[in-house]
């Protein structure tokens, strides 16, 4: 099979709001597949929306917050979950339930301190948890996934990881005044690949360029989302901003 077989399925929406209910369902799906399974979020603006209605669902109860497990991509080190700025801290203000299964132990942060000990006890802690059942990603502008800038080996597990300088320029406004953080801590390529599903969304003009190279250029370091195309078992979402560099905007299959 080659790396052209395992091309993820792409699919354009009108707007970035259209493809929530599909993460929607794929979360559903993923918890009916198994009990209790390992969901990993990414953080970002991406999923703003999605996390709006993910909160209200969890909040009504239509999902069950002790039916998963969460987790999530990346940290920028010195950020613990109260720290503004700091992931975790993203992802319980944009949903709430995720500060009481902070708590519970059932929100699984990634160590802010990047000790390369404590990133690997973390995956295997991933490992123990069943593996992610789900894992949602955004893409950088420069082609990143999680924080996996470009150049870095696919190979690689959780590590400490210096970020790339678009990616600190498109962080600014989220640390301002305050410069943003040079380090982070990462999911690597091989444990994103090591999740039984991938969902990547990418809206917006902007992300447009990207999300050519992802699906067009060759599988490489160079780009390091051409990653999505080993793993065989991924969706694209897009709106058709993010599309239009990609051939795809005329067809759009939904939304
Ligand atoms: C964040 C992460 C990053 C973002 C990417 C897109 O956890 O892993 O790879 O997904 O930088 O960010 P937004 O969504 O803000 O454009």
């Amino acid at each position: 099979m080659t790396a052209q077989d395992r091309a993820p399925e792409v699919r354009v929406f009108a707007d970035a709001a259209a493809a929530v209910d599909v993460l929607l369902g794929e979360v559903r799906a993923a918890l009916g597949r198994r009990a209790r399974p390992l969901l990993g979020f990414a953080t970002g603006g991406t999923f703003h929306p999605f996390f709006a209605r993910f909160a209200a669902e969890l909040q009504q109860g239509a999902i069950d917050e002790r039916a998963f497990v969460a987790t999530h991509l990346d940290e920028y080190l010195g950020f613990p979950p109260d720290r503004r700025g700091g992931m975790v801290h993203e992802l319980v203000s944009q949903c709430p339930p995720f500060g009481s299964m902070l708590v519970h132990g059932t929100m699984v942060p990634v160590p802010h301190d990047g000790d390369p000990e404590r990133l690997r006890a973390h995956e295997e802690r991933l490992q123990r948890l069943g593996g992610l059942e789900l894992q949602l990603l955004g893409i950088g502008r420069n082609g990143h996934l999680a924080f996996n800038e470009p150049g870095t080996a696919f190979e690689l597990g959780f590590h400490r990881t210096d970020l790339a300088e678009s990616t600190r320029q498109d962080a600014r406004a989220r640390f301002s005044p305050e410069e943003p953080p040079q380090r982070a801590a990462t999911a690597g390529i091989a444990s994103i690949l090591a999740a039984r599903r991938l969902v990547l969304c990418a809206f917006g003009a902007a992300k447009a360029p990207a999300v050519r190279r992802m699906l067009r250029d060759p599988v490489g370091v160079a780009c390091p989302a051409t990653a999505l195309r080993r793993h065989g078992n991924s969706l694209v979402l897009l709106d058709r901003a993010a599309a239009a560099d990609s051939g795809l905007d005329a067809a759009p299959a939904a939304g």
